[in-house]
């Protein structure tokens, strides 16, 4: 039986895929990962905020953007007067993607290949939760869930009416505002501040 065939509440239908998803094999990240890290928060939420893949910190704990980039998005979040509760939040790619090429174990983008494969995952993800906005975090997601090609610098914060939700729209990645520094950082910041709160905006 399919995730969307089942019956019972969001946050069971989503148990029974995230069972799923533990032994998923589809691609070569499952035999490099700790634990697939699915997602978090409220399935009931309206708002879905979707990153782009799991880092060592969240690899290690199973939960998304727990690492330096998720303790700027809670800040961020809360100026909103957000907390996870009041929204569900995954990635593009379920496992870590990192490369050992210079030594230590660095973080790198999936590959096209790597999101393919997650793909079935996050549409059933999708499916499952209905949220009436999805909130993309960086260009990777919003390629996949709004279109090929997204130009994140001239298109960040534009809403498109999506196939995946009624409202999308994509917004600074945080490990990207993480790697600029000053006014850079702070303009970055503050505009992510205020895609959150255009997306609260659309659920209230
Ligand atoms: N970056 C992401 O895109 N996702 C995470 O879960 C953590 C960092």
């Amino acid at each position: 039986m399919s995730s969307d065939e089942g019956s019972g509440t969001k946050a069971e239908r989503l148990q029974l895929v995230a069972a799923r998803a533990a032994t998923c094999t589809a691609c070569d990240l499952a035999a490099t990962r700790t634990q697939v890290v699915f997602g978090d928060g409220n399935p009931e939420a309206p708002l879905m905020l979707v990153g782009e893949a799991p880092g060592m910190h969240e690899d290690a704990t199973g939960k998304p953007f727990v690492g330096r980039a998720g303790v700027l998005l809670d800040a961020c979040l809360r100026e909103n007067s957000i907390s996870r509760k009041h929204i569900y939040i995954t990635n593009l790619v379920r496992c870590r993607p990192f490369t050992t090429e210079s030594g230590a174990a660095r973080n790198r983008p999936p590959t096209q290949e790597e999101i393919n494969a997650c793909r079935p995952w996050l549409e059933q993800t999708i499916d499952i939760i209905q949220p009436l906005v999805i909130l993309c975090l960086g260009a990777p997601a919003a390629n996949v869930l709004i279109h090929k090609g997204f130009k994140m610098s001239q298109e960040r914060g534009q809403w498109f009416e999506g196939r995946y939700a009624r409202y999308v729209a994509a917004t600074w990645h945080p490990a990207y505002i993480l790697r600029l520094q000053g006014d850079a950082y702070e303009a970055a910041r503050r505009e992510l501040v205020a895609d959150i709160a255009a997306a609260r905006q659309k659920v209230i």
